[in-house]
């Protein structure tokens, strides 16, 4: 899939690519992401499955953890997809708690609720940038693997933050380049060929595509740490899972 628009939403070599070439949002249009994951959601955790050899099952959990939920406690889960995470941080929160699922594909919240038929749970359709919830509602907001779709990486945590309380958590797991260099390129040769591939297996290959390059040009770890510091976050961590193919950042609501 190409990008227009932006200069610095052209794809960018992970090997050369530095701080000042990074992509501040994805340049490819809200509706077309929209359209593409509506394509995938009957297909999406089956290829998800195969693509993380089974390990965002664990990924997740750390991201719950992170959450720091309670029993009776709240929590959005942003871009969620088929609703897995959703699900785990229902567990978290328990039969007293509340949990939203919040994704711009209305056929990926058709899944999530097809799967999950939790009474603690609500999914509903909305933009993760301009969520309809009032401010200081939710104890915690997490986004897992949505985070690089938003055309505005650090508005996407702006909006975490609003709907948080005081003291509360914003949790972001995302996938990353991993460092030293030569590490960062093996996984972008990888992952790179390896979506298509799976994408094509599953008869979607243009929405697959569209994964390793969403990548390209994101910003690293520390750079996605300083995005949330610059949204007041406090107390910002970086978790990194998978050999370095996935971080896990986590702030507190000021
Ligand atoms: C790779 S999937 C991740 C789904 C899920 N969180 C998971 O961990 O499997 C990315 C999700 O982000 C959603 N998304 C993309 N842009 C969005 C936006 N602006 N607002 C809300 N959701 C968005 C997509 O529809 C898709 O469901």
């Amino acid at each position: 899939m190409s990008e227009t628009g932006r200069p610095s939403g052209n794809p960018v070599d992970p090997e050369t690519q530095s701080h000042s070439q990074s992509r501040t949002g994805n340049t490819v249009p809200e509706p077309r992401v929209a359209s593409m994951f509506d394509s995938i959601a009957p297909v999406y955790d089956r290829m998800n499955t195969i693509m993380t050899a089974g390990l965002d099952g664990r990924w997740r959990r750390a991201a719950v953890r992170a959450a720091r939920l309670s029993a009776g406690g709240s929590a959005l889960d942003v871009a969620c997809g088929t609703g897995k995470l959703t699900a785990a941080l229902a567990h978290a929160v328990g039969p007293t708690g509340r949990v939203v699922g919040v994704d711009l594909s209305p056929a990926m919240i058709e899944e999530a609720r097809r799967a999950f038929n939790i009474g603690q749970v609500e999914f509903v359709v909305g933009n993760a940038l301009a969520l309809p919830f009032e401010a200081n509602g939710f104890d915690a907001a997490t986004i897992a693997f949505g985070l690089r779709n938003l055309s505005s990486f650090e508005d996407g945590f702006r909006e975490m933050a609003r709907v948080v309380r005081p003291g509360g958590r914003v949790v972001c797991l995302e996938l990353t380049t991993p460092r030293p260099k030569i590490a960062g390129r093996l996984y972008s040769a990888v992952f790179g060929r390896m979506a298509p591939f799976v994408g094509t297996a599953f008869g979607r290959r243009e929405a697959y595509a569209y994964l390793p390059h969403s990548l390209n040009g994101f910003p690293d770890a520390e750079e996605l740490a300083e995005t949330m510091r610059r949204v007041g976050l406090a107390n910002v961590t970086v978790r990194r899972l998978a050999l370095g193919a996935v971080a896990l950042h986590a702030g507190e609501v000021r």
